[in-house]
């Protein structure tokens, strides 16, 4: 197929050759041919286009054929549909490509070429980078070096020092109900690292598969455990978390109770008491991931499912939301008969987790600072969720922010078959963002949720403001995705 058309000047203002071929249909290759106009200068920012039905008819195509690939087109940022001033070039002058999404193994969002950092990130996953507790943590790690014994600088005990199993035992059980003793957690470099040594490479952890997980949650959690030879077998997620009356002949499951990630809804009450009956009765287990329990803005965090009862439920924590991910530090609160085969796949010596860290962790949580940390980003994360609920309140008030006022992140849903294009739209302003179709399981039986996952707390204190404009800048229209007003 090959079709081209010479605009006249009068028209927009500039001579232009569209050329239009290849195999994909008429309506790509127009998409096609008009992009590679505009990012050949050919078609300068603020050029108005022609209206659909001329075009058409230069062009030989069907009116829709033209006014889907200008709505394609504005979705993506590379026009602008204003009513009364038809469908112009963009003033943006360049694209911007998306950043691969963490975590995602659908692999990224292509954008338009021409790679450079988004100018806003809002990808969930991160803490605010720029908060880290830096005085606190060198202080911390300046007593344990002082006060460490000699021994410390040999090799660590697998599981982990005693000084930080007993500042979590104290810890875990004040601030999240957890009923463990320091000789039932062991230290690894965090949730990730925990999952390899419950299922091990191939086989050579405590557990086997095959293990129930939400089915909405993080592909690269899913792919660590495939590779690991564990298949997963996805369990529907609503308003209440995990659907876990569902749950067949699996012996494990993996759920998120505080707050389903990333679709936002906490363990009801009664599936609470159900999943743990259900190990009971099944002679199974519940992972419980409790990533993010500190954070709960609207009420108390709800105790971990773990303190219902300790032999049935494995929880696994780490630092990575309230401190940092790069320190790479977690815990596993486990029942008393999977200890030795946790220790077993870990090795004779600790080869994961810096002792020093560790010693410095115990410092900071026992000296009170961990405390002050948490409620001090505990505010800062609250204050942006409500900012962010408040301006879509103002600006797109047909977008709804699903789940519970908790976390780093939110969704917000979008009308169906948005999604995609609303990303493409994020990616050409230089808004970084995820997709909640990245974090579905391939086999999930229940239909496609489109939203947003926003990680309102990956930006600087400074930066958010501009990232949550830009944000609202973005978002889908109500009742379409984008379509232009002109024709
Ligand atoms: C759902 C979920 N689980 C667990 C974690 C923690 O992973 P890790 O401790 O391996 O950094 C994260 C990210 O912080 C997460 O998003």
């Amino acid at each position: 197929m090959a079709k081209s058309w010479v605009n006249s000047a009068e028209r927009i203002g500039a001579d232009l050759h569209l050329e239009l071929s290849g195999s994909g249909g008429r309506r790509a290759a127009l998409i096609d041919a008009l992009r590679a106009a505009v990012r050949g200068g050919r078609l300068a920012p603020g050029t108005r286009l022609p209206p659909y039905r001329s075009l058409a008819e230069d062009l030989g195509v069907a009116r829709n054929t033209v006014a889907d690939a200008y709505a394609e087109l504005v979705a993506e940022g590379w026009l602008t549909a204003r009513q009364g001033s038809g469908t112009r070039v963009a003033e943006r002058a360049r694209p911007l490509r998306a950043q691969p999404m963490r975590h995602a193994v659908k692999g990224p969002v292509t954008a338009p070429p021409r790679a450079r950092a988004p100018r806003h990130d809002l990808r969930q996953g991160t803490p605010d980078a720029s908060a880290f507790p830096r005085a606190a943590w060198l202080a911390s790690y300046r007593r344990a070096l002082q006060q460490a014994p000699d021994e410390v600088f040999g090799p660590g005990d697998p599981a982990g020092r005693v000084e930080l199993r007993e500042a979590l035992t104290e810890y875990l059980a004040r601030v999240r109900g957890v009923r463990t003793a320091p000789d039932r957690i062991v230290i690894c470099s965090g949730f990730a690292h925990g999952l390899r040594l419950l299922f091990g490479q191939g086989g050579g952890g405590p557990l086997r598969g095959p293990l129930a997980v939400e089915s909405y949650g993080l592909g690269f959690h899913r792919e660590l455990l495939r590779t690991a030879g564990v298949r997963t077998v996805p369990l529907p997620v609503d308003e209440h978390g995990a659907c876990v009356e569902e749950l067949t002949r699996e012996r494990a499951v993996l759920l998120t109770p505080a707050h389903q990630f990333p679709t936002g809804g906490p363990l009801h009450a009664e599936r609470r008491t159900a999943v743990v009956d259900w190990a009971r009765a099944q002679g199974g287990v519940v992972l419980e991931d409790d990533y993010d329990g500190e954070f709960r803005y609207d009420r108390k965090p709800v105790g971990a499912l773990q303190g219902l009862d300790p032999e049935r439920v494995i929880l696994l924590g780490s630092v990575s939301k309230s401190l940092s991910p790069a320190l790479r530090l977690g815990w596993m609160v486990l029942p008393e008969r999977y200890v030795e085969g946790v220790l077993t796949t870990k090795g004779e010596r600790e080869a994961w987790a810096s002792v020093l860290d560790q010693l410095s962790l115990a410092d900071l949580i026992v000296s009170g600072s961990y405390d002050r940390h948490v409620r001090r980003m505990r505010q800062r994360y609250r204050s942006r969720r409500d900012r962010l609920v408040a301006a879509l309140a103002a600006r797109a008030p047909h977008i709804e922010v699903t789940g519970v006022a908790a976390g780093l992140h939110a969704v917000l849903r979008l009308p169906p078959g948005t999604e995609r294009t609303a990303l493409k739209a994020a990616a050409w302003q230089g808004v970084a963002l995820d997709g909640l179709a990245d974090f579905r399981h391939p086999e999930a039986a229940t239909a496609d949720q489109d939203g947003l996952v926003v990680g309102y707390a990956t930006p600087s204190e400074a930066a958010f403001a501009a990232a949550l404009e830009a944000l609202c800048e973005v978002l889908p229209p109500d009742g379409s995705a984008g379509v232009p007003a002109a024709g």
